[in-house]
């Protein structure tokens, strides 16, 4: 059997694997505004050109931090989301533009409070969609920058777009949908396909 004929699971197994690997715990609130772009191995050079899935490691994205892979050339987060975090998402709408997550930024399964299969973690292509900056993790609630409504979340310093920990957007800001939320799915406990689910890439 060639290559093109494997099922899919042997395909699978060929994948090179994305590790999202975790900065020192707290290092992110020390940095702030800044997005620690952790290690990840690259994808093999055919795995990049055909936009192949790749697999993350949850068991090395530390409780409230986030980790950074690459697929099909941009960084998509993943975010261990704390019982607080979670807890406050569901007490944003008003900040909102769209809180249902109405507007097609994310798969089926993903059209939640949370956006995600899973309420611990938040995989979230981290593009602005104003005019595609990368926005910053701001996790903190209401720093003196961003105000007393601030809930925690994604800031873009571009222009100024606000997105909370589930990566919906603010009212009031230039960017006019929530981040997009990639089709992904769990291959176990602790790792996730992202770019393809059981319906296909
Ligand atoms: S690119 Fe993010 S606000 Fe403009």
């Amino acid at each position: 059997m060639n290559e093109e004929d494997a099922p899919p699971r042997a395909a699978n197994l060929r994948r090179r694997r994305l590790v999202a690997a975790t900065s020192a715990a707290g290092a992110v609130g020390v940095v702030g505004a800044a997005i620690p772009f952790l290690a990840s191995m690259a994808p093999s050079e055919r795995a990049r050109s055909a936009g192949a899935p790749v697999e993350a490691d949850l068991s090395r994205v530390g409780l409230g931090e986030l980790a950074t892979v690459a697929w099909r050339g941009r960084p998509v987060w993943i975010l261990h989301r704390t019982p607080e975090m979670i807890e406050r998402l569901s007490k944003n709408g008003h900040l909102l533009l769209d809180p249902e997550s109405g507007r097609g930024q994310q798969p089926d399964y993903a059209r939640n409070v949370s956006r995600a299969i899973k309420p611990e973690y938040l995989v979230l292509v981290a593009i602005c969609t104003h005019l595609g900056c990368v926005p910053t993790f701001r996790k903190d609630v209401a720093p003196a920058d961003l105000g007393p409504d601030w809930p925690g979340g994604f800031y873009c310093p571009c222009h100024g777009s606000r997105f909370d920990l589930a990566g919906r957007v603010f009212k009031n800001v230039p960017a006019p949908l929530n981040l997009e939320v990639p089709r992904y799915e769990y291959l176990s406990d602790t790792e996730v396909l992202i770019g393809a689910d059981g319906r296909g890439a």
